[in-house]
Parts: C-alpha cells; sequence; structure tokens
C-alpha cells in the first residue's frame, strides 16, 4: 500500500480495497470492482450536477475558487487583461503560449480575413421574427454553419480543425452583429479589415451613414477587456456541453452552437441579462432593502451574485468593475450602476450572503456596462458568447487529442417501477 490511495472497507462484504489517489482524485472506475458478490455492477459514485467529479485533465484554465484566482495557462486574469488583447489571449489559450510577434500577426491577419458570411447567412437572418432574441438567431446561425463547411466533420484532420476555429473566431462576431442589426431593422455592415476585432466588430454593430466607422479607443479597448474576461473558465456548463456533444465527434459548429445554448440561461451567460431586469425593476436606490429582503425570504435569486466555484471573490468581477468606470467616462454614468453599488454595499455586509459567500461575480457589472454601450438587454448574452467561443474550441481541441476521453455517457441510479406487463387500454385505470 503506497500513501498515494484511499483505503476503503465495503461494510457489507467486509472486504477492503485500495484505491490509487492521482492528481489528488480516485479514478471513478477503481469502485466497479467493488461488489456485494459476482453478479453485482460494482459501485458507482453519484454526483448530480457534477458537484465533484473531474471530467477531464486539462493544462488551459486554473481556477482556485477560494482564494479567487483565475489563471489561462498559467498568466493570472489582472495581467492579460491589463496588458494583453482578446485575440493574443485567444491564442494563448488555444496554443498554451503566448504568440511572438509574427506568430500574432499572421493570426491577426487570419482571424481578420475570415469574418465575412457567405451571403445565404445573411438570407437565413431574414426569415427570423423581427423579435427573435439574437440568442436563438445566434445559436441557430452558428448550427447552420455547418452545412456551408461539411469538410468540418472530419475532426481528425489538423489542417481542417485549424480553419474552423478561424473561421468559427472570426465568424461569430459578425453573426452576432447581423442578428442586432436584423432586431433593430438596419441593413447589416459588412466587416471592416482595417479595424480590430472588437473595433470592427463595434463598426457592424453601429455603423450608421459614415464613410468609416472609427471606434471610440476606450470602449474598443473596454469591450477587449471584457472578451478577455470571458474567454474561457474551465469545465462550467457551456463548455462541458462542449465537450459532451463534442465527444461524439460531430463538426465542431452543431458543437459550438449547442454549447451557446447552454450559456443562454439565467443560470449562467443569461445572468447578465437578468441582472438588468432586475435593477431596472427595483428602479432606485431605496428600494433595495426591500429587494434584498425578498431575496433572504427565498421569493428569488440576486442575480449576477454567487458562483459554483468562486467562493471568495470573482476576480473578473473585480477588473470589470474598474472597466465599468472607464466606460461611463465616455457614456455618462449608467443609473442602474447607483443600485448595483448599493446593492453590492447591502449584501457584502448582510449575514444571509456571507455565510453563503455569495459575492458579485463577472455578470453583476457586464450587463451595466453593455447597456452604457447602447446595447438592448437581449443582446446580452451574445456578448459573452463572442469571447467564449475561444474557450469552447480550445476545450475542444483538448479533448479530440485526449486518450482518455471517449463518447461522454454518464450512469444513472434507475428509481422506476420493476419490470410489468402491458396493459390493455380497456384495463386501465
Ligand atoms: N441569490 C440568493 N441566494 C443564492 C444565490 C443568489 N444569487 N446563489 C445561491 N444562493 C443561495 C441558495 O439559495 C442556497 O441557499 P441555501 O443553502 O439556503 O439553500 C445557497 O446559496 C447555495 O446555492 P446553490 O444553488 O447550491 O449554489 P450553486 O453553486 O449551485 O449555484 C449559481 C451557483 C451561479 C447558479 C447561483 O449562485 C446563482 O443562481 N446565481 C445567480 C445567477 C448568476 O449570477 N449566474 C452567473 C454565474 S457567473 C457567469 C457564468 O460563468 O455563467
Amino acid at each position: 500500500m503506497t500513501n498515494d490511495s484511499l483505503t476503503v472497507i465495503d461494510n457489507r462484504t467486509g472486504a477492503t480495497y485500495d484505491l490509487p489517489i492521482s492528481d489528488g482524485t480516485i479514478n471513478a472506475m477503481e469502485l466497479r470492482q467493488i461488489k456485494v458478490d459476482a453478479g453485482d455492477f460494482g459501485l458507482m459514485s453519484y454526483d448530480p450536477s457534477y458537484l465533484n467529479t473531474a471530467s477531464c485533465r486539462s493544462t488551459i484554465t486554473y481556477i482556485d475558487g477560494n482564494k479567487g484566482i483565475l489563471r489561462y495557462r498559467g498568466y493570472p486574469i489582472e495581467q492579460l487583461a491589463e496588458r494583453s488583447t482578446f485575440l493574443e489571449v485567444a491564442y494563448l489559450i488555444l496554443y498554451g503560449e503566448l504568440p511572438n510577434q509574427s506568430q500574432l500577426d499572421q493570426w491577426v491577419y487570419d482571424i481578420t480575413h475570415h469574418t465575412m458570411v457567405h451571403e445565404n447567412v445573411r438570407t437565413l437572418l431574414d426569415g427570423f421574427r423581427y423579435d427573435a432574441h439574437p440568442m436563438g438567431v445566434l445559436i441557430s446561425t452558428i448550427a447552420a454553419l455547418s452545412t456551408f463547411y461539411p469538410e468540418a466533420r472530419n475532426v481528425n484532420d489538423h489542417v481542417s480543425v485549424e480553419l474552423q476555429t478561424r473561421r468559427l473566431l472570426s465568424k461569430i462576431p459578425t453573426i452576432a452583429a447581423y442578428a442586432y442589426r436584423h432586431a433593430m431593422g438596419l441593413p447589416y455592415v459588412y466587416p471592416d479589415n482595417d479595424l480590430s476585432y472588437c473595433g470592427n466588430f463595434l463598426g457592424m454593430m453601429f455603423k450608421m451613414t459614415e464613410q468609416k466607422y472609427r471606434p471610440n479607443p476606450i470602449l474598443e479597448r473596454a469591450l477587449d477587456v471584457l472578451f478577455i474576461l470571458h474567454a474561457d473558465h474551465e469545465q462550467n456548463c457551456s463548455t462541458s456541453t462542449m465537450r459532451m456533444v463534442g465527444s461524439s465527434l460531430p463538426d465542431p459548429y452543431v458543437s459550438v452552437a449547442a454549447a451557446a445554448a447552454a450559456l443562454y440561461g439565467p443560470r449562467h451567460g443569461g445572468a447578465n441579462e437578468a441582472v438588468v431586469r432586475m435593477l431596472s425593476e427595483i428602479g432606485d436606490v431605496k428600494n433595495v432593502p426591500e429587494f434584498i429582503a425578498s431575496v433572504k425570504r427565498g421569493e428569488r435569486r440576486l442575480m449576477g451574485f454567487g458562483h459554483r466555484v468562486y467562493k471568495n471573490f470573482d476576480p473578473r468581477g473585480v477588473i470589470i468593475k474598474q472597466t465599468a468606470h472607464d466606460v461611463f467616462e465616455v457614456t455618462g454614468r449608467n443609473p442602474l450602476l447607483d443600485i448595483a453599488l448599493e446593492m453590492e454595499r447591502i449584501a457584502l455586509e448582510d449575514d444571509y450572503f456571507v455565510s453563503r459567500k455569495l459575492y458579485p461575480n463577472v455578470d453583476f457589472y457586464s450587463g451595466i456596462i453593455y447597456e452604457a454601450l447602447g446595447l438592448p438587454t437581449t443582446m446580452f448574452t451574445v456578448m459573452f458568447a463572442i469571447p467564449r467561443t475561444v474557450g469552447w474550441i480550445a476545450q475542444w481541441r483538448e479533448m479530440l487529442l485526449d486518450g482518455d476521453q471517449k463518447i461522454a455517457r454518464p450512469r444513472q441510479i434507475y428509481l422506476g417501477a420493476d419490470e410489468r406487463d402491458y396493459v390493455d387500454m380497456d384495463s386501465r385505470s
């Protein structure tokens, strides 16, 4: 018996088992040898919502939820947000190292020159109702890209994987902006290769009749920082969905569409939209105490608070608060900020939130920033999906090369009826 093992005594049989411990985990398959008799299936672990299950080994993103640490490939999020750009971070997340100058130049060129979408995508977009939620439009249109690039199904072809990676990162901002323009009844704006990733996105969103769109550099940088903060977050709900769907080896477009669908819900990427709705509903700083009281009565959740992993503070929340102030210098102060600050102040002093380790997460302030940028609330989750695409793709690529991975297929504990005979209609009660 080594020290790196777990000794288990099965009190049903008195048998003792030594389960190896590696990287702070036991392999769940080791439990299967623990049986009452030869006919027994073997022990399983029960972990609904995967609270304590590592589903993969990964080298991409490190989070220490108790200490509020987030690193991409070892680099602290604070340093990346201050000194890097989104595209550089995207390269880092995908390829494991910061690019040198010529690698970065080529990468930026590649991403910039794949931003156009097939004209049929525009026709497709025209089929949506005027009030279609942009997330529904985004999810459907990403899935539709699958039909434009049938070679993408060859996920073992390294060259194809590289090409689809570039296409996805480049085209999602275009589709997102088109979804917005469609909702507004505005003509679509073609990408401008002279602009940065974020500058071009702002142009495709907001260009009107001017010959050349020139983004405000402070807003362009703020968006870049927001994109860096949202780029990856290890095995969250949408990323796990990307890996789960990707494990059956479809093309990456449908997997990214599935991941985006997982992001859509209010407990995940939909929270930023829910935060602004909540703040608007509260309406005034004086109504904050009553709202907090209703949360404590269990009638509702304080959206933008709490996180499955961060139990101290969300480091992204700290950076984003500063970004909010930078943006408001340009756009003017969003009145919802005062309500948000008051909620944060009260909640951080209140035992209900303190004892449950509930702190503002990244989405508590991102929605207020997006609103200040002139975006409708329905676009907020789309703004999360654009940068998270790089994380989804990096995790998917890692999964494809991981010899431990097979098609994802959890087990269940069956609690339904035992075998019984079919009952004819006239004999049923
Ligand atoms: N407001 C009020 N109470 C809360 C909240 C909240 N936002 N979040 C958790 N709680 C309470 C919950 O009621 C429970 O209390 P009790 O022990 O008395 O039953 C306790 O805290 C633990 O909650 P949980 O649901 O077991 O925690 P979880 O880890 O499953 O949930 C969460 C994590 C993010 C889904 C949840 O905190 C939440 O719903 N937050 C609001 C939605 C939100 O802001 N989501 C964005 C997450 S960050 C962006 C992203 O990566 O998606």
